[in-house]
């Protein structure tokens, strides 16, 4: 680990307390001034580091830069040693952690990047992802052949990490409109999208891509005037809690919630946050909308609609269109 990494270790398990130059030179067993070189070189690179007359370094409680140093701070032991990834600008993190699965990377890897170039949406949208205002990540899983089957509820389990994480950071309460849109505070905060890649050979799914984007802090302004009653953000104003701090809370939960997928236990949530069961939502797979109630959701996330005539239909594909009426 480079000097630099360890200093930027050391200042985020110590936020907004002072340590001296001395005090991290000797932790990290390296002289005074690879301390201050090192200490430069992040100031450099944007981390809020105050240098306070005789008491040292201090990386102060508005820092807000994505760091692997501190987001590891709060992963649970388990997924401490992930590789973890932070770029300043891709395309996509989803195209990243594609090329990086191709050039071998294993289950585990993170990839989140303070902006995006080609930011991927679904149904061939792309995503808005200007510089420091969101959570643009993706994680890496390598199913086994056992385990195929069970990769389909990833998407929908990981929406149910995204609600776990802000509801154990942020204390509040999010909503889930199917399929696996998460809303706060009545507006869309976070979009995911799952890629898979199959082994021509096999045609077995080898790679499964999670990318999940969330706006962090977006001014209302800067969101487009035909989109400020749908999208939101997740902090209004200025925020104390780093964004370090939510991605770690949702790595976490991510991998938790795939160790247990086949039990669907996450469903219970999955149904509890949904913003549109019993609800009258009008949906459309392109060809005229129909009406209904949305009476369930099943096991395998497939919202069953009642409509007007008494018939069920379960809607299984994210292709469907649906509004709350
Ligand atoms: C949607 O709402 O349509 C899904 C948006 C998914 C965006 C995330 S941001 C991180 C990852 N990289 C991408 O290019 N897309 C996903």
């Amino acid at each position: 680990m480079s000097v630099k990494s360890e200093v930027l270790g050391l200042l985020e398990a110590n936020r907004d307390k002072s340590l001296s130059g001395q005090e991290l030179a000797e932790r990290l067993g390296v002289t005074r001034a690879a301390v201050w070189k090192a200490v430069n070189v992040l100031k450099k690179e944007g981390y809020h580091i105050q240098a306070v007359n005789n008491r040292g370094y201090c990386l102060t409680e508005d820092n807000d830069v994505l760091s692997a140093e501190g987001i590891r701070l709060n992963l649970n032991e388990a997924y401490k040693n992930n590789e973890i990834l932070v770029c300043k600008c891709v395309d996509s993190t989803n195209q990243e952690v594609k090329r990086r699965a191709l050039d071998g990377a294993g289950q585990g890897l993170v990839v989140l990047a303070e902006e995006q170039t080609a930011g991927k949406g679904r149904r061939g949208r792309s995503f808005y992802s200007p510089p420091g205002a969101g959570i643009y990540m993706s994680a890496l899983f390598r199913p086994t052949t056992e385990r195929a089957k069970d990769v389909v509820l990833i998407t929908t389990a990981a929406s149910v990490a995204v609600c776990r994480a802000i509801r154990n950071v942020l204390g509040e309460e999010p909503e889930i409109k199917w399929v696996n849109d998460v809303y706060l505070r009545g507006k869309k905060i976070c979009g995911i999208l799952t890629e898979a890649v199959s082994d021509f050979e096999s045609g077995r799914i080898d790679t499964v891509v999670v990318g999940i984007g969330i706006n962090y802090h977006i001014a209302e302004e800067d969101v487009p005037e035909e989109l400020r009653d749908i999208v939101g953000s997740v902090c209004t104003g200025e925020s104390s809690i780093p964004r370090n701090t939510l991605v770690a809370a949702v790595v976490n939960e991510l991998f938790d919630l795939y160790d247990g997928l086949s039990e669907k236990g996450f469903m219970e949530d999955y149904r509890r946050w949904s913003n549109v069961l019993g609800k009258e939502v009008r949906f459309s797979s392109g060809e005229g909308w129909e009406y209904g109630f949305a009476v369930d959701i099943d096991e395998d996330g497939g919202l069953v609609v009642r409509k007007e005539d008494g018939s069920e239909q379960t809607l299984r594909t994210g292709e469907i269109t649906l509004r709350v009426v």
